[in-house]
């Protein structure tokens, strides 16, 4: 198929909208079971979703990373549920746009679950009336009974543990979580727990690889997709402006800038969805701990 005009530049090959079909659940675990890597990437507006999703990435984060790369914000604790839905109307729309096929995943915000299991419900419907097909919440232990109590309402849930960014201040910074016998026994007790509670996908943020690819083999009903935890996860996500090299801060040590030898945005998401899906990112010696 030849390379196509589109109003962002040429495209490389993909199939055409109509040939693809919308991923899902079911398409999400038969990915997972069959061991193929799963792509994801931060979205946070309608033309870079749209973009994405022609790239053929198959999950769309509309991340509380937000606050950071669209509102300034020094960490997600400011991010509002309000912002949060504004983001993912404007995903869905791109979206939508282009007849997309990604799963669109959207945060829930710092104080926006933690208050009550009635609170997560009420805030997780907000985001999924804006687009969203599953919501994201961060922690283990007290969010098991959340995450149950979301997914008997048939709401999808993405678990999130390792570094968890709205709890940076509990944390003391952020820094590579689950490390020492102790720490990795207690996440992986989480993690379990999560999957038992109907998680069907959890990131892991900053975790020792063993730990991540241990974990990865364990749980056959979550697929796990790390960042900054090594390869051995069933995808990988990275923060979009991140891997397009265009961070405002600190460039995280486990982030390839894909624009590097792209010709353009498009070539560089091409070239992220490749290299997942052939393995040869992350690089286990550059990307993990
Ligand atoms: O908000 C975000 O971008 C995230 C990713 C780092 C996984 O949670």
């Amino acid at each position: 198929m030849p390379n196509a005009a589109t109003p962002y530049g040429t495209l490389p090959p993909a199939s055409p909208p109509s040939l693809r079909k919308p991923l899902s659940l079911p398409r999400l675990a038969d990915l997972h079971a069959r061991g193929e890597k799963i792509t994801m990437l931060t979205a946070y507006d309608a033309t870079f979703a749209a973009m994405a999703d022609a790239a053929g990435v198959e999950c769309l984060l509309v991340g509380d990373s937000v606050g950071m790369v669209c509102q300034g914000l020094h960490s997600t604790v400011g991010v509002t549920l309000d912002t949060m839905r504004y983001h993912t109307e404007s995903v869905f729309r791109g979206l939508r746009r282009v007849q997309g096929t990604a799963w669109l995943i959207a945060d829930l915000p710092f104080g926006s679950y933690q208050e009550s299991r009635e609170q997560a419900l009420a805030s997780a419907t907000v985001l999924m009336q804006a687009g969203a097909h599953m919501v994201k919440l961060e922690g283990g232990g007290w969010t098991t009974e959340t995450v149950r109590f979301l997914v008997e309402r048939g709401i999808p849930v993405c678990a999130h543990l390792g570094l968890t960014p709205q709890t940076v201040h509990a944390l003391g910074g952020y820094r590579v979580q689950g490390k020492g016998s102790e720490a990795a026994a207690l996440l992986k007790q989480q993690a379990h727990a999560l999957q038992d509670a109907g998680a069907a996908m959890m990131v892991l943020e900053m975790v020792p690889a063993a730990l991540a690819a241990e974990l990865t083999g364990e749980l056959k009903h979550c697929a796990t997709v790390g960042i900054g935890a090594g390869r051995g996860t069933a995808g990988q996500v990275l923060v979009l402006h991140d891997m397009l090299g265009i961070n405002l801060g600190k460039m995280p040590k486990f982030v390839r800038n894909f624009m590097a030898d792209a010709p353009g945005v498009a070539q560089a998401l091409a070239a992220y969805v490749r290299a997942v899906k052939d393995g040869s990112f992350p690089d286990d010696q550059l990307h993990a701990w």
